[in-house]
């Protein structure tokens, strides 16, 4: 296989969510079809540089936005982008919120998921070949820095930490689900970074949340229960802030010369289990 390995050069992923279907500023650009042995990726990938990084962008539900969460092909959606080059993956995610403080506007570099999907493949493994990778700090340290460094710089405001939680959707939660992950401290809610930060972890890339805060979900007194204009709406407000943090956090994670320190690209040292043929 011809996949690029981690030392050689930092290639910047970043996996836009709802309301992020392609990434202005990008130079050089063009879409590029990538096949994958898991299927069919949500759609081609974006190539481009900022500056002298290179840059992949994938458009999480496609360009048009045809994908619900649970049709999207997150392992081939992964894959590719490993295909591509990709060394590092930020995703940009909207999510509603489960705290008062964390008002829509608000970028949380999340640290924490809770996976509660059940109807997507979660994992390269299986059939034949069986691996247990580490979860327990499931985001990237270091992209985390340099996300919270960068929107911190650009007076985005900020939130480090989080849990996330992952529901399986289309539809929204109901109250008693939203108090439900409330009482389970859970920050934020989303339909899609699981299991793209398994898969990600699974392949030795480095991967990185900034879930976007749109709405309240449908726990709070004051405020309307979610709904997708609410979610544009809010997102559409936002734009400008995620462009400039993707500009701003690129040159800081081009200047990594070796594997992640956090660890990320070396997921796989002690996580196969089946035994080698002999
Ligand atoms: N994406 C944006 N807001 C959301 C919410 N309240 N629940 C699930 N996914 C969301």
């Amino acid at each position: 296989e011809d996949v690029k390995l981690p030392e050689e050069k930092p290639v910047i992923g970043i996996i836009g969510g709802s309301g992020v279907y392609d990434l202005e500023g990008l130079e050089d650009t063009r879409w590029e079809t990538v096949t994958s042995p898991f299927g069919a990726p949500s759609d081609q990938i974006l190539r481009g540089r900022l500056g002298e990084v290179e840059m992949v962008f994938l458009p999480r539900h496609g360009r048009g936005h045809r994908l619900a969460p649970s049709e999207i092909n997150y392992r081939a959606n992964i894959d590719a982008l490993k295909r591509a080059g990709v060394t590092e993956i930020v995703s940009v995610s909207a999510c509603g919120s489960f705290e008062e403080r964390l008002a829509p506007g608000t970028f949380v570099i999340v640290d924490q998921f809770i996976d509660r999907t059940f109807a997507r493949e979660k994992s390269f493994f299986g059939t034949g070949l069986v691996a247990h990778v580490s979860m327990a700090d499931p985001v990237c340290s270091r992209l985390g820095d340099a996300l919270e460094g960068a929107a911190a710089a650009k007076g985005i405001p900020v939130v480090r930490g989080g849990t996330y939680l992952a529901m399986e959707g289309p539809q929204f939660s109901s109250r008693a689900e939203s108090e439900l992950y409330r009482s389970w401290n859970c920050q934020v809610i989303g339909m899609t970074n699981m299991p793209e930060a398994k898969l990600a972890r699974e392949a030795e890339l480095c991967y990185a949340t900034v879930a976007m805060v749109t709405d309240y979900d449908c726990w709070h007194p004051d405020h309307e229960n979610v709904d997708v204009s609410a979610v544009i709406r809010v997102l559409t407000g936002n734009a400008e802030n995620a462009r400039s943090l993707v500009r701003h956090v690129a040159p800081v994670l081009g200047q990594r010369r070796e594997a992640c320190a956090a660890g990320c690209h070396h997921a796989l040292d002690n996580a196969l289990i089946t035994a080698p043929e002999v």
